[in-house]
């Protein structure tokens, strides 16, 4: 049984999805909670990112279930942000011991390059950038605790395998993983573990809004590339969770610089 009790996490993109089921799953195991969300929507796309009220009722799924959870707007953009964000974590659970880097957006170009400069430029603000940002802003506090401690970021198996039109997301999520290696070297010394994660294809509302429905639908070779050989259903954000979790926890303390897959064998075709 996993068990996180004295642990201080802190979980971007944690309004909804995957990040949710990421900060419910590690409090259930004793975690306390910094969600961190924007809780707002991001210009220029075409569905809504989550709202102040999604960030609210993962706060309140934590402490309905017993746990503690503290809420911050912060806009994985804003390092200043990520910044306070991080204070506010160390000063109310007394310092930080886990980081998820799961912000993340979606849009679907008609082709890799004819992606406007606008879509190009916010997926790597928000995905890559955004992702940095999380790691440099919460690293001092880690370092600060000497307990070592994990950083799991949220790549995407887009991020190991090309899926037709969304080369700029694919870009991004491979970019993490150079970062995460560099990390992982840097920080062993300190005891510090950083790995990413791979998710598939998951059911939540960067799935499932109209914008990616029609993708999928038309995109040509998108429907076949997106098939999860283990399941004619997708996957959902638990699922993820599950993997993030372990990868927090003592029981993976020997695993460092690895891309975890969960996508229910995508990656076989
Ligand atoms: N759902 C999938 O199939 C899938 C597959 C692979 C990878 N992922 C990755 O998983 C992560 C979570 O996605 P999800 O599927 O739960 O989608 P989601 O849209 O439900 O959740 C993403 C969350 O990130 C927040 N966010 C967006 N931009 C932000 C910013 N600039 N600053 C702070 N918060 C921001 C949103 O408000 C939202 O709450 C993303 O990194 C995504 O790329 C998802």
């Amino acid at each position: 049984m996993i068990d996180l009790d004295g642990r201080t996490a802190l979980v971007t993109g944690a309004a909804r999805g995957i990040g949710r089921a990421t900060a419910v799953a590690l409090a259930a195991a004793g975690a306390r909670v910094l969600a961190s969300d924007l809780a707002r929507p991001v210009e220029g796309l075409t569905y809504d990112t989550a709202a102040p009220d999604d960030l609210d009722q993962t706060v309140r799924q934590i402490t309905d279930a017993g746990g503690q959870a503290l809420a911050a707007r912060a806009d994985v953009r804003d390092v200043d942000a990520l910044r306070q964000a991080t204070a506010d974590a160390v000063a109310r659970f007394g310092g930080l011991d886990l980081v998820v880097a799961n912000a993340g957006i979606a849009s679907w170009p008609q082709s890799t390059w004819q992606a406007t400069e606008e879509q190009w430029q916010t997926m790597l603000d928000v995905t890559l950038t955004g992702t940095w940002n999380t790691c440099r802003a919460t690293i001092p506090a880690l370092l600060d605790g000497g307990r070592g401690g994990s950083i799991v970021i949220v790549s995407s198996s887009a991020g190991l395998k090309p899926l037709p039109t969304i080369g700029h997301y694919s870009a991004a999520k491979a970019g993490l993983v150079g970062l995460m290696r560099s990390l992982a070297l840097e920080l062993a010394p300190e005891r510090i573990r950083v790995n990413t994660v791979h998710p598939g294809g998951t059911t939540t509302e960067m799935t499932t809004n109209p914008a990616a429905e029609a993708w999928e639908a038309t995109a040509p070779g998108v429907g076949e590339t997106l098939g999860l050989p283990l399941s004619d259903v997708r996957m959902e954000p638990l699922d993820i969770a599950y993997a993030i979790r372990w990868l927090c926890s003592e029981e993976a303390r020997f695993v460092t610089g690895t891309t975890q897959l969960i996508d229910a064998g995508a990656l076989l075709r």
